[in-house]
């Protein structure tokens, strides 16, 4: 495979590598080590169907088929391909949403980071892009920790962090209501289960309270660390286009989505492998 580095902290471009034939093993395995290597892999101008991007992240690991909150609009259109979920703001001809998540800008996450075996990997692939904004950024946890200065590492070092998702928002999470949203505590510093590597595993949309502090506590804390962690130097930005396909690393990046206007249409569609439980 032909690897060339992005310019930027985290990510490499593959471009001598069509998508549409499922990987074989030794191909399979050389991805996963490029993608714990590197974070995130970009594969320009492909032409994916759904089952397509199915048999290829199979290829990578256990596909990651989540039941989502009965609440929750998950339309027919996401359910045809077990495993595939569109990401879109885009509604049909009732106004029904064709696909998941909130419309505009998001915070910095991990992926299912409040589950007890967040993502592996999460991968996206473009079929419909705005004109202007609705780019993804990723950041490395990584460098993130290992430039984090002491003072804030003592603080957070050896914790156990809670993470909650609440799907009707898109700002600062809390813990109230618990037994009614997702939740899980994971290590708020984790050692990579692949590379060994210790990466930053708390972030600003998900991460509420630090084990033994109350919330309001927990948040003096860990926002000092959020903007150290979303500072452009761990950043990779992209600006999508059409037939752009990304599988990261979700264990060692978080991602955030900038703000687009809603009458442009924005549509992605995502698949994913399960990870397991985080130590550290
Ligand atoms: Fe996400």
């Amino acid at each position: 495979m032909k690897i060339i580095p992005l310019n930027a902290p985290l990510g490499v471009s593959i471009e001598n590598l069509s998508l549409h034939g499922p990987l074989n093993k030794e191909q399979a395995l050389e991805l996963c080590e490029i993608i714990n290597k590197y974070q995130l892999v970009l594969f320009r101008k492909q032409e994916l169907t759904a089952s397509q991007q199915i048999a290829f992240s199979k290829a990578l690991g256990p596909v990651r088929k989540r039941k989502l909150p009965a609440d929750y609009f998950s339309p027919a259109s996401s359910l045809e391909t077990p495993g595939i979920v569109y990401v879109s703001n885009i509604r049909d001809r009732n106004g029904i949403p064709t696909g998941i998540i909130p419309d505009g800008e998001m915070w910095f996450h991990h992926d299912t980071c409040y589950t007890s075996e967040p993502d592996r990997f999460t991968m996206l692939y473009a079929m419909k892009v705005p004109r202007k904004g609705g780019n993804t950024l990723w950041a490395n946890m990584y460098t993130a920790w290992k430039t984090l200065p002491d003072a804030l590492k003592e603080q957070i070092i050896g914790k156990q962090a809670l993470n909650v998702y609440d799907y009707a928002t898109k700002s600062r999470p809390e813990s109230k209501n618990l037994s009614l949203i997702e939740h899980a505590w994971h290590p708020a510093v984790i050692k990579h289960p692949f590379t060994g590597k210790k990466a930053l595993f708390i972030n600003r949309l998900m991460t509420c309270k630090l084990e033994g502090l109350s919330e309001r506590k927990s948040l003096k804390v860990l926002e000092p660390i959020f903007d150290h962690a979303e500072q452009t130097c761990h950043i990779y930005e992209h600006h999508w286009k059409p037939g752009d396909f990304i599988i990261w690393d979700n264990l060692s990046t978080t991602h955030a989505r900038t703000h687009f206007n809603n009458y442009d249409e924005r549509r992605l569609r995502r698949s994913k492998v399960s990870g397991q439980t985080l130590n550290t």
